[in-house]
């Protein structure tokens, strides 16, 4: 992790990306909408790198995508270096995206099995006006692979002939070609094997420290995300809920489904592991195409309050006399905090499985966590 500094590269502010569930022999009619993106706000310092975690089907790969304009936000605004991205189009837009490039979970699905990695490289260099003649080129090319541990032979071959691995190392000297100031890693590692992950994982860490580079790191594996990040935001359907650097969100834990995930994962010492309180949430994801009332997380909540929780969003907000740096988006976070709200008992409460009627398509089946529940 490079030194943060203070300036702010992204600036994102209550972002919503709605999409149209439709229905009909031709689909013509909108029946609802699946809340993706509902009411994001997050900051991301100039080198900083903000780990976003959640449960599958959470939003974090549309709010990566949003923020980079590869989906249209349906309220919000993303200021990349102070400047309006949702403002821009055409020559504008196209100059401004070559400043943020996205780094995919499964590199084979974004690398062109007919192309090698030298044109592929090459083609993002002259796209955007970076090519600065044959033999320059051919230098940076294989500075790009030598900075992601491949050998100049590399630029030769074609996408098939690598590893898991190495293919996630082309994937990031595809990035890196265009001289970004952002990367936005979707799941990064998710399709790598262990011992693999952590290689990955150092490389772009490097990586950020020789070139300042500013990440968003998105991953459903807290132990990733705590590995890269400096902030951590916690998402809950659609939602940020807490948000705080990284070791603070794990040391102390404000809202309580971070509490909840963090009590899931076991830790090696066995002294510790029996002394710790668990929390159990029952129940399944609501979906997100018919989240709850009031706190998105009140169906599952073990401290949820008959007044306020059920009917009133709770803003994501510094809590008096809380942690530094921590944002929580909860009623009841103070009395959470001091003991005096103690968790109880959560009947679970049905997920309707079909909230829009037969015919409506996407279908959004409520996912359950890897790590809830079990
Ligand atoms: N293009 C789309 N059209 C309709 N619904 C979509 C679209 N993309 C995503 N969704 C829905 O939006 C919700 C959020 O999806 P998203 O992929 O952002 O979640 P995620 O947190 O990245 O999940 P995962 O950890 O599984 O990658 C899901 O219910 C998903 O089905
Ligand atoms: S607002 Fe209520 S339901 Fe939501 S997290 Fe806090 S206590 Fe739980
Ligand atoms: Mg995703």
């Amino acid at each position: 992790m490079a030194e943060p500094s203070n300036d702010l590269l992204l600036d994102v502010r209550d972002l919503a990306v709605h999409f149209p569930i439709k229905r009909g022999l031709v689909l013509d009619r909108t029946v609802g909408y699946v809340y993706a993106v509902d009411g994001v706000s997050l900051q991301v310092r100039r080198g900083e790198t903000y780990g976003l975690v959640g449960e599958s089907g959470c939003g974090k790969s549309t709010l990566g995508r949003a923020i980079l304009r590869l989906v249209d936000p349906t309220a919000g605004t993303v200021e990349f270096d102070g400047v309006d991205v949702a403002q821009l189009a055409g020559e504008r837009l196209r100059t401004m995206r070559r400043r943020f490039q996205m780094v995919f979970q499964d590199p084979m699905s974004s690398l062109d099995p007919r192309q090698s990695v030298e044109s592929m490289l090459l083609e993002g260099i002259k796209a955007h006006g970076l090519s600065r003649g044959p033999e320059a080129d051919s230098d940076r090319l294989r500075e790009l692979v030598g900075a992601v541990g491949l050998p100049a032979s590399a630029l030769r071959r074609y996408p098939h002939e690598f590893s898991g691995g190495q293919r996630q190392r082309l994937g990031i000297a595809r990035a890196l070609s265009v001289e970004p100031d952002l990367i936005v890693a979707d799941e990064p590692v998710s399709a790598l094997d262990v011992s693999v992950q952590a290689q990955v994982l150092n490389l772009l860490g490097r990586l950020q420290a020789d070139l300042g580079l500013t990440y968003l790191v998105i991953a459903h594996d807290l132990a990733v995300v705590r590995h890269v990040s400096d902030r951590i935001g916690v998402m809950y359907l659609g939602g940020i809920v807490e948000e705080a650097p990284s070791q603070a969100l794990y040391d102390d834990p404000q809202h309580p489904y971070t509490k909840a995930l963090l009590s899931a994962i076991p830790v090696p010492d066995p002294e510790l592991e029996d002394q710790r309180e668990r929390i159990l949430l029952t129940g399944d994801l609501p979906s997100p195409a018919a989240p709850p009332q009031g706190c998105r997380f009140h169906t599952r909540c073990p401290w949820r309050q008959p007044t306020r929780c059920d009917s009133e969003r709770p803003e994501l907000r510094v809590i008096p006399g809380g942690p530094d740096g921590h944002r929580v988006a909860c009623h009841w976070a103070e009395e959470i905090r001091s003991g005096a709200l103690q968790p109880h008992r959560v009947e679970p409460a049905a997920v309707a499985d079909d909230v829009l009627g037969p015919g409506a398509v996407p279908e959004h089946p409520g996912s359950v966590t890897e790590i809830l529940g079990r």
